[in-house]
């Protein structure tokens, strides 16, 4: 008898730098890996060998803006060939850190690309892929903007001013609605024990 292997579930974090959700992804895969899953976690731009090259000159090189968004999808082909699918088809469930949604916030909402461009290369690169669900930590721009980083040297998109992130916001949400099905919006101006509280109900209903 062939055993048929379910296919694993493809879960992304998503929002605007200094939403908190880099605390919360860790804890999160872990609740998952307690309720029995085998849990992989990466992140975009990187999530392999070259998508983490690519990722260093994305965060820090000076670019043109079609050339930003090659290179993000570039490095989202690698990690989808190398990584996700791979993982996804062994029945493995991957919790990424960032997906194509940050394609139309930042460089669609934040830097003024056209949706259609951006969506052309999402066609292009996971015509049939898209995660299974979509947790969107949602904060007002204050809030976020007091709990960025002071740990290190910001980077390209951490120095923008704060008009780029409203707008980040906003095509954060407009996706949220087009794709209401697979997006959970989770209230990020909470203390760390709310947000978990509901990452826990989340993880037990999947
Ligand atoms: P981030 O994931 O926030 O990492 P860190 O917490 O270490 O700063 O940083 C990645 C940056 O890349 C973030 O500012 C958003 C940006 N980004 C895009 O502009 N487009 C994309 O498609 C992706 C995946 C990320």
């Amino acid at each position: 008898m062939t055993q048929v292997t379910q296919r694993g579930k493809f879960i992304t974090f998503e929002g605007v730098d200094g939403a908190g959700k880099s605390s919360h992804i860790p804890w999160f895969a872990e609740r998952l890996r307690a309720r029995g899953k085998r849990v992989l976690l990466s992140r975009e731009p990187g999530g392999t060998a070259l998508g983490e090259q690519l990722r260093a000159l994305l965060l820090n090189h000076p670019m043109h803006l079609e050339t930003e968004t090659l290179l993000m999808f570039a490095a989202r082909r690698e990690h989808i060939a190398q990584v996700i699918e791979p993982a996804l088809a062994r029945g493995d469930w991957v919790v990424c850190d960032r997906f194509t949604d940050a394609s139309f916030a930042y460089q669609g909402g934040g830097r003024g690309l056209g949706p259609e461009r951006i969506a052309v290369l999402e066609q292009w690169v996971h015509p049939a892929l898209q995660p299974d669900l979509t947790l969107l930590f949602d904060l007002p721009l204050e809030v976020a903007r007091a709990r960025q980083s002071q740990a290190r040297e910001a980077d390209r998109f951490e120095r923008e001013p704060g008009a780029f992130f409203e707008r980040t916001r906003a095509a954060y949400l407009a996706r949220a609605v087009e794709a209401g099905q697979r997006f959970r919006i989770v209230a990020a101006d909470r203390s760390l024990e709310e947000i978990r509280e509901e990452l826990e109900e989340v993880a037990a209903s999947l």
